[in-house]
């Protein structure tokens, strides 16, 4: 082997051997820089004759670019290195899976809520919506239950530091029994509106139709059990009419359970009870035949003929209009659907639980 291909040889086995681009920089100054063995070579040529010097230089040059080309590859394969040790630092698992949005849904006393709405407009019910802080009049009053009446014990409510025109301090309301009166009202004062628009133009005067509407929403009780929570959701009925009896009440509030149930076979039992606006009144219970509750009879709503005094208080003639009342409760209703035995679970907020209704 001649001396330059052995300088070639040797540039090729110094490159080789560098591992980093700094030792690959160091070693080429070995060969290429100022006082590196090319250079040494170029200068020996100085005391060469003209015919010398072409043939050296020409074969000298050969070996500069095979030593340059040797440099460029290594540099490529250091640098190509580098990149894959990065690559494999920084490498994502694509067979990973992926972090999804949780997926919301419903609460199951708002999927009841909507349920119940759905079974009372099939049977032409209007929802009527009402507040939560109630007037005194409105809870009670109204309701044939007068300031310092027994029956009201039966409801200890909360009240707010703001007083009615009565002097008496608003309630968180302790059942949506006020919406009869205060939908009541709506009702009349939007036929009022219609007899004028039918007078204005010269038609015969509308009849009023009948009252009829659910009122569900959140009330408030001083209890707290696990089957009692201080919040707590109701719903009431109510259907005037001039000819509705106690008949269509067991009607419709069957019709609903075995609906709300899915149950064709379920029964139910209207046991006498007491409340101030209702004359009779009844507990309504319900009773599975088949499932892990059958046979057990299960209080699910109050209920009764609207009492005069409350259609009266509703700015309507006792003598001409009658009806039924209800007020039932999602929770238990909603207890009993899914099988779910402390109604506090509702309002924990807890998602595990909330999600299996999803
Ligand atoms: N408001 C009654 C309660 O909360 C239920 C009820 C409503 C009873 C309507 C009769 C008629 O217990």
């Amino acid at each position: 082997m001649n001396e330059l291909d052995s300088l070639a040889a040797d540039a090729q086995t110094a490159f080789a051997q560098a591992t980093t681009p700094a030792e690959l920089e160091n070693a080429k100054a070995l060969f290429l820089g100022k006082s590196g063995r090319v250079t040494a070579l170029m200068k020996g040529m100085a005391a060469l004759s003209v015919e010398e010097k072409k043939s050296l230089g020409a074969a000298i040059n050969v070996t500069k670019q095979s030593i340059e080309t040797a440099l460029t590859e290594r540099r490529q394969a250091l640098a190509d290195a580098e990149l894959q040790i990065q690559l494999k630092a920084e490498a994502l698992d694509v067979s990973l899976p992926g972090r999804a949005r949780g997926q919301g849904g419903l609460h199951p006393v708002s999927l009841t809520l909507e349920r119940i709405e759905q079974i009372f407009a099939s049977m032409g019910f209007d929802v009527a919506d009402g507040p939560e802080i109630e007037s005194d009049w409105h809870s009670f009053t109204s309701l044939n239950n007068p300031p310092n009446h027994p029956a009201r014990s039966m409801q200890d409510t909360f009240y707010v530091d703001i007083k009615g025109d009565d002097g008496i301090p608003y309630n968180l309301r302790p059942h949506t029994s006020p919406m009869q009166v205060r939908f009541a009202h709506q009702h009349i004062k939007k036929h009022a509106e219609a007899v004028k628009v039918a007078a204005a133009a010269g038609l015969p005067e509308p009849g009023m139709p009948e009252v009829r509407v659910i009122a569900p929403g959140r009330t408030y009780r001083v209890d707290s059990d696990a089957t009692h929570s201080p919040m707590f959701h109701q719903c009431e009925g109510l259907w005037l009419g001039e000819n509705v009896s106690f008949k269509d009440l067991k009607v419709v509030f069957t019709s609903f359970c075995r609906t709300f149930f899915e149950s064709d076979d379920l029964a139910l039992r209207f046991r006498p009870s007491f409340f101030p606006f209702t004359e009779p009144s009844a507990e309504i219970d319900i009773q599975f035949q088949s499932g892990p509750l059958a046979g057990r009879w299960l209080e699910v709503a109050g209920s009764g003929q609207v009492h005069p005094n409350v259609v009266r208080n509703m700015g309507l003639d006792p003598e001409k209009y009658i009806g039924f009342a209800f007020g039932m409760g999602p929770d238990r209703l909603t207890m009993l659907r899914y099988g779910v035995n402390d109604l506090r679970l509702f309002f924990d907020g807890d998602v595990r639980f909330l999600s299996q209704f999803r």
